[in-house]
């Protein structure tokens, strides 16, 4: 059954192709940006907690449940539910992440839209085109509504090619240059003046600030979404891995890679603030709020390039192309959630589901460009701050509570036989059952009555 819905032909194609949905703009644009109008340090300490203390036994919870029931999200968690009312909320839980990964992707696709403007622009600056490379750079809807258009139907075409074709042949070849070129940023940018003020801010923790209800909530969001979680996707990844993988393993590694990734940027982001405020660059309003977060790094990053003369032109190229692809190895998994829905449910080709599904979500995007200052914050806000939380919170009482515990344990000995033996079996169980939900639930609490 399984080979017939498509499978990752190898162990290194999942983890690429899970590793490359998590990585993306949540890492290097989200969580640095989110530090940094967060206290810094502060917020890492409560990020990573969160990461490995929580996302990463949600992320368990969700690739478990797929690969056991092998289907979308809707269709999982309706079969694994014992009665009418389970079925029922399971598959409100599935559509209602349907609808959250369409959203998400409606305001990724701008950002993604800014990553490939922005990749031309270096391009243009390199021919000597320079009105080009100012149009480009310079925040108009004209331009918002091209480049998102762009980037929604570039990942239209990779999604309708389907997993094996479409996935794993772009995740493969694009997180070890990406890690390459972050590594040389951040020794690079640490030799700037300013550099050693943004390293402090992030390395050295105010304490107070960092049980603040904001801080704490915000956190949890940005771990959410920097794993893809709570909307299915890494469900459907899950389904799509052979009987024969190790699961938590792999699931470690995903992690591992993600988290990685995102504290390397915040190394490399952090510190061009300063660098760049050094250079006379505005970045703080007078009451020390960030001037503008969701541009921020668009601000900053190219300052730092133009610092490299020549060189930079090229160096920005290349960074701001990887982001690209990066944001496209995490936008066709935000696709293929509703699109998997879709085919599976109403059985209607997946082109056709690809070209109306990305067609409704890029009207969608253009209503948020056509509102910017009014919707954009906010669809980021309800998507990524409380539906990806509560959503988790719903996969964990899932994983924990409906699906049959005796189902679930077969499910992990799966392709791990000594799996007995280790610290995993004896303590994610439980943990899943109680642990990940009180602490989503004692977080969304200390923010509403904190
Ligand atoms: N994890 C992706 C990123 O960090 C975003 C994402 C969210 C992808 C939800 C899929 C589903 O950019």
């Amino acid at each position: 059954m399984a080979s017939a819905r498509g499978e990752f032909t190898s162990r290194f194609g999942f983890v690429m192709a899970a590793a490359g949905s998590a990585v993306g703009l949540g890492n290097i644009w989200g969580f640095p940006t989110q530090a940094a109008s967060n206290g810094g340090a502060a917020f890492l300490i409560i990020y990573l907690a969160l990461a490995f203390l929580l996302a990463y036994p949600a992320l368990m919870a969700e690739l478990i449940l797929g690969r056991h029931a092998h289907a979308n999200a809707v269709n999982a968690l309706r079969k694994i539910s014992p009665g009418p009312l389970f079925r029922r909320i399971g598959v409100s839980t599935g559509i209602a992440g349907f609808i959250v990964a369409s959203l998400i992707l409606s305001f990724y696709a701008i950002v993604a839209g800014w990553m490939i403007a922005f990749c031309l622009a270096s391009l243009s600056a390199l021919l000597g085109m320079d009105e080009a490379s100012t149009w480009l750079t310079s925040f108009s809807f004209t331009r918002n509504v091209i480049f998102m258009l762009l980037f929604m139907g570039l990942t239209i075409g990779i999604i309708s090619e389907g997993v094996r074709g479409g996935i794993e042949r772009w995740s493969e070849r694009l997180m070890p240059a990406l890690l390459v070129t972050l590594v040389l940023l951040v020794v690079y940018v640490l030799t700037l003046d300013g550099a050693m003020e943004g390293l402090k801010v992030y390395l050295l923790p105010d304490f107070e600030r960092a049980l603040s209800p904001n801080l704490i909530i915000s956190a949890l969001g940005a771990a959410f979404f920097s794993l893809s979680l709570g909307v299915g996707t890494m469900l459907i990844y899950g389904s799509y891995v052979s009987d024969k993988e190790n699961l938590p393993v792999l699931g470690g590694m995903v992690t591992l890679v993600d988290i990685s990734i995102a504290v390397l940027a915040g190394f490399l982001v952090l510190p061009a603030m300063y660098v760049a405020l050094h250079q006379g660059v505005e970045i703080f309003t007078a009451t020390g709020e960030l001037i503008s977060e969701d541009t921020l790094i668009f601000t900053v990053l190219p300052q730092l390039f133009s610092t490299m003369g020549f060189t930079g032109i090229i160096v920005g190229f290349t960074f701001f192309f990887l982001m690209s692809i990066a944001a496209l190895t995490s936008s066709i998994s935000m696709l293929e959630v509703p699109v998997a829905y879709t085919i599976e449910e109403h059985g209607i080709s997946r082109k056709r589901a690809v070209w109306v599904i990305g067609g409704v979500i890029a009207v969608v995007s253009t209503v948020i460009l056509l509102n910017f200052a009014e919707l954009f914050g906010l669809v980021i806000a309800a998507t990524t701050r409380y539906s990806q939380p509560i959503l988790g919170f719903m996969f964990c009482i899932y994983a924990g509570w409906v699906i049959d515990r005796n189902a679930l344990l077969q499910e992990l000995k799966k392709g791990n036989p000594g799996i007995e033996q280790g610290l995993f079996w004896k303590i994610w169980p439980w943990y899943v059952k109680v642990v990940c939900p009180l602490i989503i639930l004692a977080i969304f609490a200390q923010t509403l009555f904190g």
